[in-house]
């Protein structure tokens, strides 16, 4: 694990109390997080339905961080287009349902956002290996996704790792996030696989002290 890495943070509205996103985002940047981390669901891909594009663009105004947006959805090509004009800054999709992953890679760069592929815990990096010199984000889901709240899958790690150690010894770009179980009992396990971002929803949000919990996340040390 390196010291000096600085380690960004992604709180997920996920568990943000919909009624009152405003608060949420301000709450986010009030505690240092540095991305703000949106989970789209359709009922299909995933067993749990949140929000559209709307969420987005009514959330664009409220801050300059950026918008990392989640696609579980079915046919994500078909509405990448809706997301990148709602000002989403990285458009991750899940290669799982997905046959041509690198045009909607480059779908979302033409629109000029940072293009991200997501694999599921029973996805190995096997299957994005032929992606790895075109994307700009990996997200690593260490549960399986749909809900917030769920213990992270330790051998999940395993992949972060290889995906650290590959882009080393070929100098690919991406930068990696892990996604479900991130806590202060489990990040410095998270850090030390090699991820850059570390998203949080339950563990940022039910939090006392949601700043100190960031700083947890990233292994800043509390004086
Ligand atoms: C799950 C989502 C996650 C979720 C993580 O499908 O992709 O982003 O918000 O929630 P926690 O941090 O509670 O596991
Ligand atoms: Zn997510």
């Amino acid at each position: 694990m390196d010291p000096l890495k600085n380690y960004l943070v992604a709180p997920s509205l996920l568990s943000a109390d919909f009624a009152h996103i405003g608060k949420a985002i301000r709450l986010i940047e009030e505690s240092g997080g540095d991305w703000v981390h949106l989970d789209v669901m359709d009922g299909c891909f995933v067993p749990n339905i949140t929000f559209g594009p709307k969420m987005v663009s009514d959330i664009r105004p409220l801050t300059k961080l950026p918008l990392d947006v989640h696609l579980m959805i079915e046919h994500p090509d078909r509405i990448i287009p809706e997301f990148a004009k709602a000002g989403a800054d990285h458009i991750t999709f899940h290669v799982e349902n997905t046959i041509h992953v690198h045009r909607i890679i480059s779908q979302i760069r033409e629109f000029g956002a940072k293009a991200g592929v997501s694999i599921v815990p029973s996805t190995p990096v096997a299957a994005i290996s032929e992606l790895l010199a075109f994307v700009d984000v990996i997200l690593v889901m260490t549960v399986n996704p749909g809900f917030g709240g769920q213990e992270l899958i330790p051998e999940c790690l395993e992949k972060v790792r290889l995906l650290d150690q590959l882009r080393r010894e070929r100098g690919y770009a991406y930068v990696i996030s892990v996604d479900g179980g991130v806590n202060r009992g489990t990040a410095e396990a998270v850090r030390e696989a090699g991820t850059d971002v570390l998203i949080s929803g339950s563990s940022f949000f039910a939090a006392e002290d949601p700043a100190l919990e960031v700083m947890l996340f990233k292994g800043q040390k509390i004086v």
